[in-house]
């Protein structure tokens, strides 16, 4: 059993595209453990994409994860953080695979739709840091 951290970001929920995301991860076979609407601050979005702090898009990506309400949350089961960065496909939507969720509702790189975490300790730092 594995747990993962997972974000519907500002343009997936300005979309409507809230019920789409989470009923992918149910019908996978997933379990929501916690969920969470919120607004991230700019603190929040500098620690949650510390990693990026160098990149030359990392003040686009700080705007726009500031940008309007995100859905936080908490998925289990088996290989989570794997199974749950497949179902949402490579991080640029333009060349993500249909039926990913990236693939089938992205266009734009920046405005992926949704975030998962990439590793056991980013899925632990990422729920901590979201969750408390
Ligand atoms: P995420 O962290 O959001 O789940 O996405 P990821 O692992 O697939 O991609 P990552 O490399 O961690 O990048 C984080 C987010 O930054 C934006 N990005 N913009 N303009 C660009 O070249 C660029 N590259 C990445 C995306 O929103 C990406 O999800
Ligand atoms: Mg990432």
């Amino acid at each position: 059993m594995e747990r993962t951290f997972v974000m519907v970001k500002p343009d997936g929920v300005r979309r409507g595209l809230v019920g789409e995301v989470v009923s992918r991860f149910e019908r996978k076979g997933l379990e929501l453990r916690r969920m969470r609407m919120l607004t991230i601050d700019e603190e929040l979005a500098h620690r949650h994409y510390a990693e990026h702090r160098e990149k030359p898009f990392f003040g686009e990506l700080v705007a726009f994860i500031t940008s309007g309400p995100v859905v936080a949350m908490e998925w289990a089961g088996e290989s989570a953080i794997s199974v749950a960065r497949t179902l949402m496909g490579p991080t640029d939507p333009a060349t993500a695979p249909p039926g990913t969720i990236r693939g089938d509702f992205g266009l734009a790189i920046t405005e992926n739709v949704v975030h998962g975490s990439d590793g056991p300790e980013s899925a632990e730092r990422e729920l901590a840091l979201f969750f408390g």
